[in-house]
């Protein structure tokens, strides 16, 4: 009791489970938010929280999106905590974690799960979810035999982390980031890479920061930041499923959300990024060729870089020395 009294109390609400191999880092993941909580002198505790995993659950995630949404806000509700640190990544636990996180208002950061590595099986390159509809497709037309299906399974998956592609993980995961909800950077970063680990180590230092700070959720997520990460999901030919999710998030916001928003935006932006399905690379060439820094970076007057983000700077702040690495990607 000691050691607990004046440190600022933590919650690391996190979403792992055996059966979402998506967050399957996530157990060890929260130790290193744990570290970074410590450091900068708060006391962490992990709040376990429904993982909604899509490999595994039926009928469908979407019918839970919303209960974990109440369960995070209640959790952050009943129990004695002064910050949060959101640890999802699988599809619906993103906008459902910021959601509960907006609706409690307590300051909160996210640490996106991050998407897995490259596929890789006989020599060819394999991304999460058009791929496996593929070999599916030939596996039960007989042109694929049942070892060979194995086999691809085995080499689609290489690691933990959320799907690959810019599927809707990776869209949530970066629109989130563009709300200014993570660390700069933070979305487009390999589950199992080195710098996964420190990010979460920062997020847990940066949580008690907010609590001193007493900057909240609703201070950041703004009608501009809403309409920066519809420019960022625009920008990176983004999963369909984020309109859904964003109307969703900014109500929580307080934020009235049309749908021909989305029209307006979509009609003044490019679409930046090459990656599946729409184009040809994988979050992991992302990651190398510079990430959402440097997309956000390349929408130049189309982000309003005025918005406070969640590390106590203005977005434009965050990307002003990002750069493109790899411009094919
Ligand atoms: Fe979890 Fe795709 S199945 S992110």
């Amino acid at each position: 009791a000691e050691d607990y009294a004046g440190k600022p109390v933590i919650a690391i609400v996190n979403t792992w489970s055996d059966l979402n191999p998506c967050h399957g880092h996530f157990r060890e993941r929260a130790e290193d938010v744990k570290r970074g909580v410590w450091q900068a002198g708060g006391f962490p505790v992990e709040l376990p929280a429904m993982s909604l995993g899509e490999p595994f659950m039926k009928p469908s995630t979407m019918l839970y999106r919303n209960l974990l949404a109440m369960e995070t806000e209640e959790l952050l509700r009943a129990n004695p905590v002064d910050g949060v640190v959101l640890m999802g990544g699988c599809d619906k636990t993103v906008p459902a974690l910021v959601m509960g996180a907006l609706s409690m208002n307590l300051p909160a950061i996210f640490v996106p799960a991050g998407p897995m590595l490259r596929g890789h099986w006989r020599g060819k390159t394999l991304g999460s979810g058009s791929d496996v509809w593929k070999y599916s497709a030939d596996l039960r037309a007989g042109v694929l035999p049942p070892s060979a299906w194995g086999e691809m399974e085995d080499g689609i998956a290489r690691s933990n982390g959320t799907c690959m592609t810019m599927g809707t993980a990776s869209t949530m995961a970066a629109v989130t980031e563009a709300m200014g909800l993570t660390l700069p950077g933070a979305s487009s970063i390999p589950a199992v890479d080195s710098a996964h680990a420190r990010m979460a180590a920062a997020a847990g230092r940066r949580a008690v920061e907010l609590v001193w700070e007493g900057l909240a959720p609703r201070d950041i997520v703004t009608r501009a930041a809403i309409d920066n990460a519809i420019t960022t999901l625009m920008a990176l030919g983004g999963s369909t499923n984020a309109v859904i999710h964003l109307v969703a998030m900014a109500g929580r916001a307080g934020i009235e959300l049309p749908l021909s928003r989305f029209d307006e935006i979509s009609r003044t932006t490019p679409v930046l990024a090459n990656l599946r399905p729409s184009g040809e690379y994988l979050m992991e060439d992302f990651f190398y060729a510079g990430g959402l820094r440097a997309l956000l970076k390349n929408l130049g007057d189309r982000l309003e870089r005025s918005c406070r983000t969640v590390n106590g700077r203005t977005i434009g702040e965050n990307i002003a020395d990002a750069e493109v690495f790899l411009p094919d990607v």
